[in-house]
């Protein structure tokens, strides 16, 4: 079996393949890794054949729906996941079958309701069942103490001693651990009884992961994260230095049309000479008066460079065909010392 581990932070992915026939199953993938993904299975001539989430993340987001869509693969969840992408929907007890491996997956509510766990042979990957020296939490939406101590000791503890435990995060670089290990010293399986269980679960008063609210929209929905849809229209425009274009405006070129799409007050308060000021939100409605040449060559620019290019995008898509984004905003020029036109 091919087995690798992926690190993102604290968060772990893993991806398993089988010799013989080269089908490959990756698990919690995170979006920032998806091209070591396919750089992987690439390298190693692996086929992509299922891509699970052990439970609905609140914490990261899941590369599940875009590498599905890129890949083929359908997006594994159980069945209680409210992921509209998750095409494949497992019950306890059911197996996901690639080549030679086998996957059976444990419903393990508690950390979320679609909380579920795999085991292949010896192994299992626990999602945020069960870490290393910890549990997952069960004070993010659809937690619940009570069926957590349900999947640990009525379920997942029942494994095997000696069954390897690969975790869905790691925050101190351990790679595994075993099912006996945790029942010995994981300190929050010592409190073996249920109301001290959970308790000590609603005692823990954790701070809020980050990107909460954008994990839980994106990974639920498999809608884009902010990020997604910057590198979305990044991908689809040309940027201009911000050195190259104070060339060309000091050439003086009539040729150029530099789009500042900031609110007034920030225009008005110093922009790039020659600028036009067209504000993102009226953008498409002024564009047809404000550019009447499509073949002109444009460069749009904002205070940090990122609105910009979500407008070039939209310029592109709209027909204008030399539209660039200046590469950094105008908070970006003002830094470099170059001249903006200022009021008075
Ligand atoms: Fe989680």
């Amino acid at each position: 079996m091919l087995f690798e581990t992926f690190s993102a932070g604290g968060c772990r992915s893993y991806l398993v393949g089988c010799e013989r026939t080269r089908a490959a199953v990756l698990i919690d993938p995170e979006l920032s890794l998806s091209d070591h993904y396919r750089g992987f299975l690439l390298q190693n001539g692996l086929s992509l054949r299922y891509i699970v989430d052990t439970h609905t993340h609140a914490d990261h987001f899941s590369a599940g729906r875009s590498l599905s869509k890129a890949m083929g693969a359908p997006v594994v969840m159980h069945r209680l996941s409210p992921a509209p992408h998750a095409e494949l929907r497992l019950d306890d007890g059911d197996m996901l079958v690639a080549g030679d491996l086998k996957l059976k997956a444990l419903h393990t509510p508690g950390h979320t309701r679609d909380s579920m766990c795999l085991v292949l042979g010896d192994r299992a990957f626990t999602g945020d069942t069960l870490l290393i020296g910890g549990t997952g939490r069960t004070d993010l939406p659809t937690g619940d103490p009570h069926a957590l101590f349900d999947s640990l000791f009525d379920k997942l503890l029942k494994l095997p001693g000696e069954t390897l435990v690969y975790p869905a995060h790691d925050y101190k670089g351990r790679s595994h651990s075993t099912i006996a290990d945790e029942i010995a010293t994981n300190p929050r399986l010592q409190k073996t009884e249920r109301a001290a269980f959970v308790a000590m679960m609603r005692d823990l008063d954790l701070a809020a992961p980050t990107h909460l609210t954008e994990a839980l929209r994106t990974n639920m929905s498999g809608g884009k994260t902010v990020a997604q849809l910057l590198a979305e229209a990044a991908a689809v425009v040309p940027f201009m230095a911000l050195a190259e274009l104070d060339d060309r405006l000091g050439a003086n070129s009539a040729d150029l049309v530099v789009i500042d799409l900031r609110e007034k007050e920030a225009f008005e308060a110093g922009h790039i000479r020659g600028a036009l000021h067209l504000p993102r939100g009226q953008l498409e409605l002024r564009v047809n008066t404000a550019l009447p040449d499509p073949t002109a060559r444009i460069v749009t620019c904002c205070e940090f460079g990122k609105i910009s290019t979500l407008a070039a995008a939209t310029l592109r898509e709209l027909g204008y065909q030399r539209v660039t984004a200046l590469d950094g905003g105008v908070a970006a020029w003002r830094e470099a010392g170059l001249a903006l036109d200022l009021p008075g």
